[in-house]
């Protein structure tokens, strides 16, 4: 119960006055980003160094929980080493590191795109040095990627959409179906060395995997180790939000309020009967039956090219989605590999790809589960940090 003193004037994105409230009280109630938190998505500007410009579009790529894991190192001309950021990985969600690789097979399509914008060509070695191993906490300081730069690209059509694409974290309109067609042109935008894409728009099929999704989000909920690291990454309000400039930011009023009154506690799961888990449930509920089609990646194997080969593939399909203006968003919960989601795992493996469930990296694998539909509210672009935390050496601005 918000106390009686408190005076909270929510409607129309007024001022809080809050005794007791002092984070909220010098912002206006606006859930918009700050502005700061969202530069990136105006692109490089007077930024002049070729393959800082190029970094600056690949920073905007989807990443999970928007820990954004990626280290270049520019000392070397004409070269760009990918690194991975062992300090942003999501040990629960992601204990094999898979999905923290598909960011990164993103954020790698996403470069290559840029610098051809520019008319330069990237040659791009996987895993020179070796790939990093299954166990995340064997992980060293190995270089994902190799760029070596010469002059002369294509430039790709896809380019166009790179600082419009967002991911749809909203509800889908239910009254605007997916033709088939445009499902084709999206799943056929996924196509990757090695990746197998495919999706469906048919009810019957999209119905189960509907009610996969929220049963694996409830499991995600209710596992105290999985929904600690969510609620440890997320940025409430503008102060927070600035300050990290990445995870999960939430700047809705309510949100806001309930945590600068100290009622929105991030220190414990939330318990079945709480607001909080209702809220989230509520919030997977409306992803989850408002898909209106599906569509996933797969491997025959799993391993470290696979993953990079499916985060290429699946941000050129978020890409293509952009410009036919349909939403992908990604339900990544039955795919995630901590013991207590195994059941839905294997749901997921055995309705999608019609394999059991991989047991390692030799195994077909299904790597991206998304649901597709026409958002019915615009997604607002998502925070990143500054550039130069993510960069070594190379010439500045
Ligand atoms: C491998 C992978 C898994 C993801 N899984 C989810 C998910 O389960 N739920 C979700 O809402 N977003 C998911 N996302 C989307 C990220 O949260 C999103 O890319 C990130 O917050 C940045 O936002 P943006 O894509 O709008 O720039 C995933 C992205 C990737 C690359």
């Amino acid at each position: 119960m918000i106390q009686r003193r408190t005076f909270v004037r929510l409607l129309g994105g007024g001022v809080v006055a809050a005794a007791g409230a002092g984070s909220l009280a010098v912002w206006s109630l606006s859930p918009a980003f700050p502005a700061a938190a969202v530069e990136a998505w105006r692109g490089p500007g007077s930024e002049l160094d070729v393959r800082k410009r190029a970094i600056a579009y690949a920073v905007t790529a989807p990443n999970p929980h928007n820990r954004q894991p990626w280290m270049l190192d520019l000392r070397a001309p004409d070269k760009i080493t990918l690194y991975c950021d062992l300090e942003r990985l999501l040990p629960e969600t992601d204990p094999f590191g898979r999905q923290i690789l598909i960011g990164h097979g993103a954020f790698l399509e996403l470069l290559v795109m840029a610098l051809a914008e520019q008319n330069v060509h990237a040659e791009v070695a996987l895993w020179p040095e070796g790939e990093l191993p299954r166990t995340l906490a064997r992980w060293s300081r190995l270089p994902i990627a190799h760029l070596s730069l010469t002059p002369g690209a294509q430039r790709d059509p896809l380019f166009a959409q790179v600082l419009a694409r967002h991911t749809p974290k909203t509800r889908f309109d239910t009254a605007h179906a997916v033709m088939r067609q445009t499902l084709q042109q999206v799943v056929s935008a996924g196509a990757a060395a090695g990746v197998s894409a495919d999706g469906t728009v048919d009810m019957a099929r999209v119905q189960p995997l509907r009610a996969l999704c929220l049963d694996a989000a409830r499991v995600e909920l209710l596992t105290p180790a999985t929904v600690m690291e969510s609620l440890r990454l997320m940025r409430v309000g503008p102060e927070e939000i600035l300050r990290h400039r990445d995870g999960i930011s939430i700047n809705g009023r309510a949100a806001r309020v309930f945590s600068a009154l100290g009622q929105f506690d991030r220190s414990h799961p939330p318990t079945v009967d709480s607001p909080a888990f209702k809220q989230a449930l509520r919030t997977f509920d409306d992803y989850s039956n408002t898909a209106m089609g599906f569509v996933w990646l797969g491997t025959a194997r799993n391993g470290r090219i696979d993953q990079i080969q499916v985060g290429r593939a699946y941000v050129r399909q978020q890409l293509q989605a952009t410009a036919l203006g349909l939403g992908v968003h990604p339900m990544s919960q039955a795919l995630q590999e901590f013991p207590e989601m195994a059941m839905h795992y294997a749901a997921a493996h055995r309705a999608l790809l019609d394999v059991a469930a991989p047991r390692g990296a030799d195994d077909p694998t299904l790597q991206m589960m998304c649901r597709i539909g026409y958002p019915l509210a615009a997604a607002p672009a998502t925070p990143r940090r500054p550039l130069a935390q993510f960069v070594t050496g190379g010439t500045s601005a």
